[in-house]
């Protein structure tokens, strides 16, 4: 699955199953991470019970909510935009209201209210079960607020409604919060602190989604090798567990393997690795088990030692390296990826050589690059001047997209006269004739249809390619159907 912290992408609005009892409509849209849009998943399941069966038509919803990103300005720009189009419905469909959830929500709190008039629902990314009490204070003409963080919520008693599914790729979240601090970020504001789902709610989900056909899934979480389950609680509370909760605690690379062997058949993947907090044996349990695809997102922002330092990314660029090394020694095919922030503080133009040299040593299958954006009341805001020009960040930015772009064309033409396994998800965007999927190292493979079907796994022998896409040809069905 790749990432979607993007704001340029367009929200997706989303569908689900409707229930012929319920009489209301509800229009949910997400915005940035997959977090986010896995949330809208937990939220439809939330007020299907109250009533709500979801429509794409955002004229007739008697309820909107729009599930927003903070990670960068534009990530909130975007959703500003998208109230506006809301306001102009809501002239026509005055009963119509409006919610914000997600991040924006928990960072701007109740001052939503005040700066967008179209806004009666402000609800953070802890508060979603209280969704009900909310919708009715404003139903009799109260605004309402809950933007509470909590120490316990990860949703795991919650059956997500599948929305908008291919019915093939499905997210399971196991950690909800983060507690890295990187500097430049928002996320510890506005997802409060790390905990962690219990795995027997995680496994359940998983076997649910196996017999319902599902074929994949992405265990996500903010930095998922942090996962640590104890019997609940905060992950920065394990130091008071008792001897025996720290004797049967539950680390990512045991959950990872008690998923991997629930459902053999299922391909799992994950997201996202913090490289600090990745350990060898994730890397071993990976290499261990079939169904997990060679695949990790392993961001790593800089390749400056003194930028990683300034950004508290508890690593240095030569421990990333072995990370690396590690990695490619347990598993020489596994596709990495990287997020990179070009422009923060102080970056001079020798810590953008040590970027650009650091991608050369990993050539990386593909990548998220952005500018730096100042978020309000991070520690990067608070004690660093944004003194990069904008246009320099736009240049370096530019440089590490292109150097990419050579990087990931390199890693396809790799492929070239191989044969991978690809699970079908849908018809390529480019031709009807042709399915679209990915193989292990979660590359876009196109080949022709012929009589496979969405949700088969095919050998695929490659071709082609084109620096983001695998163009091959079906070979059969794969040992794994
Ligand atoms: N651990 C999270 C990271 C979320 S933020 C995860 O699940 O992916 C995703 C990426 O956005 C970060 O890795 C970083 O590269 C980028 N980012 C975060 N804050 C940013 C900021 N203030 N300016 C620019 N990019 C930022
Ligand atoms: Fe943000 Fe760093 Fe956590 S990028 S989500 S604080 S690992």
């Amino acid at each position: 699955m790749e990432k979607i912290i993007d704001e340029k992408q367009q929200g997706n609005s989303l569908i689900m199953e409707p229930k012929t009892e319920n009489k209301r409509k509800l229009f949910i849209e997400s915005y940035g991470c997959q977090m986010n849009f896995s949330d809208s998943e937990i939220v439809a399941s939330i007020l299907s019970k109250e009533g709500y069966n979801t429509t794409q038509q955002l004229e007739e919803a008697d309820l909107v909510l729009v599930n927003t990103c903070s990670i960068r300005e534009k990530a909130e720009q975007t959703v500003r935009k998208r109230l506006e189009k809301y306001n102009a419905v809501k002239r026509i469909n005055p009963n119509m209201k409006v919610g914000v959830l997600g991040c924006m929500a928990e960072r701007l709190k109740s001052k939503f209210l005040e700066e967008e008039k179209i806004v009666d629902l402000v609800v953070g990314p802890d508060a979603y079960k209280d969704l009900p009490n909310l919708i009715n204070e404003v139903e009799e003409g109260r605004n309402a607020v809950n933007v509470i963080l909590s120490k316990e919520e990860t949703y795991g008693d919650i059956s997500p409604v599948r929305l908008q599914t291919n019915g093939v790729s499905a997210f399971v979240s196991i950690t909800r919060g983060c507690d890295n601090m990187c500097t430049f970020c928002v996320v510890p504001f506005t997802r409060g602190r790390e905990r962690s789902r219990d795995p027997q709610s995680i496994i359940e989900e998983v076997n649910d989604l196996a017999s319902r056909g599902y074929k994949e899934i992405t265990l996500l979480g903010q930095n998922v090798d942090s996962y640590l389950w104890y019997g609940g609680g905060l992950k920065k509370d394990f130091k008071d567990a008792t001897p025996m909760q720290k004797a049967t605690a539950t680390s990512f690379a045991s959950l990872l393997k008690m998923v991997a062997e629930a459902q053999p058949k299922m391909r799992i993947r994950f997201s996202t690795s913090n490289p600090q907090d990745m350990t060898l044996d994730v890397i071993e349990v990976m290499a261990a088990h079939r169904n997990i695809c060679n695949y990790i997102h392993l961001p790593v922002q800089s390749g400056s030692d003194k930028m990683l330092k300034k950004m508290n990314r508890l690593h240095t660029r030569e421990e990333y390296f072995t990370l690396i090394d590690n990695i490619k020694k347990l598993i020489p095919d596994c596709g990495i990826s990287h997020d990179i922030i070009t422009g923060f503080p102080t970056e001079t133009e020798e810590d953008h050589k040590d970027t650009l040299s650091l991608m050369q040593y990993v050539k990386y299958d593909f990548g998220f690059m952005f500018a730096y954006s100042e978020r309000p009341g991070t520690m990067a805001a608070r004690k660093f001047e944004d003194d990069v020009p904008e246009e320099t960040k736009k240049r370096r930015l530019t440089e590490i997209v292109n150097l990419q772009q050579e990087h990931s064309k390199y890693r396809t033409q790799q492929f070239i006269g191989k044969t991978v396994e690809v699970l079908i998800e849908k018809s390529s965007k480019k031709s009807d004739a042709h399915w679209s999927g990915r193989n292990t190292q979660n590359t876009v493979v196109v080949f022709p249809k012929e009589n496979y079907e969405v949700g088969d796994f095919v050998n695929v022998k490659i071709n082609d390619c084109t620096s983001a896409t695998l163009i091959g040809e079906p070979i059969g069905y794969s040992e794994n159907n």
